[in-house]
């Protein structure tokens, strides 16, 4: 066999390389130099290593890319018996809410978000009219609005505080006007567990 693939190596060339080649080919296999196969063997490491990361991640922290969960016209959000004609918060049970949201030019709806600490959340985002995005500063909420798309993300929120969302897609902007991309945001308020309300509250300003 391996006499035969010298045979066929050394045909479309002549001389020494081809030789060359054929030798070690039959002597060693594949030949790789120390130091390349010293990077090979750290690449591989490494790439076991982001594997074993991801999964981690995705199973021990909660950390996961958002979900497409549905498709939706948006033409049809305000509609009777879509969930994003009354965007805000809805209570599943103590501690665990979801929060329709929709992301338009050029706000949010709701803008201000109030849970208690310890609260889990799962977010269903669309979007109106343009692709808009959604991060909420300090946590791992961060995914893209898109008109037509239901996406869904779920958060945990622990310490108390306030923490800003904001619009991190380019949506537009009118020339002269107090609007557009950059004014983009609102509130999530997370209040301490004792003595915070009992529900969680959303208003659009
Ligand atoms: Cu919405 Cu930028």
């Amino acid at each position: 066999m391996s006499e035969q693939t010298q045979g066929t190596e050394q045909a479309p060339t002549s001389g020494e390389h081809a030789a060359e080649n054929g030798e070690h080919a039959t002597e060693a296999g594949l030949h790789i130099e120390k130091w390349e196969g010293i990077w090979l063997r750290i690449a591989l490491v490494m790439t076991l290593v982001f594997i074993g990361a991801i999964t981690l991640a995705a199973l021990s922290f909660g950390i996961s890319v958002p979900g497409a969960t549905a498709r939706i016209n948006p033409a049809t959000l305000n509609d009777e018996g879509s969930p994003f004609a009354t965007p805000g918060i809805r209570e599943l049970a103590p501690g665990k809410y979801e929060v329709y949201m929709v992301a338009q030019t050029w706000n949010f709806l709701p803008d201000r978000l109030e849970f208690p600490a310890g609260s889990e959340v799962t977010f269903y985002l669309t979007a109106r009219d343009v692709v808009h995005g959604l991060k909420i500063a300090g946590t791992n909420v961060n995914m893209m609005a898109l008109p037509g798309q239901v996406s869904t993300l779920k958060a945990t929120f622990d310490t108390p505080g306030t923490f800003n969302y904001i619009c991190h897609e380019y949506c537009g902007y009118v020339a002269g006007a107090p609007i557009g991309h950059h004014t983009m945001y609102g509130q999530i308020t997370v209040l301490p567990a004792e003595g915070a309300a009992e529900t969680a509250q959303a208003t659009t300003e």
